[in-house]
């Protein structure tokens, strides 16, 4: 059975990719803070599929996180055939006035430990000539936003490394994506404090379900789609206007509207 390692796996698109994946027959490595809910999900999936699941409850903002995951399944000698970069926060606010320490955590979470958990897990793949890394980027990745100046940045950041990892692996059996979901019904709004600019999230726009976000990665990663914009009109124009327009332009009116929400 192939093993897929999940971070960010307890709730939101991590948990989506958990059940799509025990379901086609994936052992599971499940990483992310909240122990109970990783233990409950990997015995209700173990249960339901007949799968393996494995629950690593780590701070991944934290310089040994993704050493600690990767020794712990050596010496289970389980080797990961399917990478799932998905932790991620935002938060937002005025760069210049927000919390300081929040910023860094968004960097060593976003970008550091993505980076980290990548280079402990690619080099096996490519000894065996074949795997699989998704990495969950945004269609923030496309423009810079003001008043999620940092998020944004960290999601260019995996957009490009992702890219460039595509082109390096893709004719030594390995593929890589960068999944650019849009709003998506998760937690995301609640702890960046979105909610704050655009109220909850049945106020003022539908916003994709997660299930049918990770069906997406799913399917694109089966036609080795690199880059994968989810569905929707307003996703594709967001993402089409970052590569048409100059960065002062998308800023501009970027700022306009995620300006509402500062006092
Ligand atoms: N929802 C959206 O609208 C949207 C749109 C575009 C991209 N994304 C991206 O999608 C990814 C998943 O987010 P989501 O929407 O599913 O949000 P979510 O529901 O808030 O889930 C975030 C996941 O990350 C884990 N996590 C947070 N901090 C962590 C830490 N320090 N160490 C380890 N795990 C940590 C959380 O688990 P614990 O709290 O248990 O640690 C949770 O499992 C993120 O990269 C996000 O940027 C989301």
């Amino acid at each position: 059975m192939p093993i897929a390692l999940i971070t960010g796996a307890s709730k939101g698109l991590g948990e989506d990719f958990a059940r799509q994946l025990a379901a086609k027959g994936y052992n599971l490595v499940l990483v992310a803070r909240s122990q109970d809910r990783l233990q409950a999900l990997g015995a209700e999936l173990m249960a339901a599929h007949g799968i393996k699941a494995e629950a690593i409850a780590v701070d991944l903002t934290q310089p040994q996180a993704c050493q600690q995951v990767f020794d712990q399944l050596q010496a289970m000698d389980w080797a990961v055939d399917l990478l799932i970069n998905n932790a991620g926060f935002g938060d937002y606010g005025e760069f210049g006035t927000c919390d300081g320490p929040s910023q860094t955590s968004m960097v060593q979470l976003n970008v550091q430990a993505l980076v980290d958990m990548t280079h402990l897990v690619l080099p096996g793949m490519q000894a065996r000539g074949q795997g699989a890394v998704i990495n969950v980027a945004s269609i923030a990745a496309f423009q810079p936003m003001p008043y999620m100046s940092v998020y944004a940045a960290s999601k260019a950041f995996v957009l490009s490394f992702s890219s460039a990892l595509w082109a390096e692996n893709k004719d030594r059996g390995i593929y890589v994506q960068c999944l650019c979901p849009g709003a998506t019904e998760t937690n995301f709004a609640a702890v960046s404090g979105l909610d704050k600019v655009f109220g909850d999230s049945n106020s003022q726009f539908k916003l994709a379900e997660s299930g049918d976000v990770v069906r997406e990665a799913l399917v694109a990663m089966e036609k080795k789609q690199a880059i994968v914009v989810t569905s929707g009109f307003s996703n594709r124009l967001i993402a089409g206007m970052g590569k048409l327009f100059p960065n002062e332009l998308t800023a501009t009116m970027t700022a306009k509207i995620f300006g509402r929400g500062q006092k």
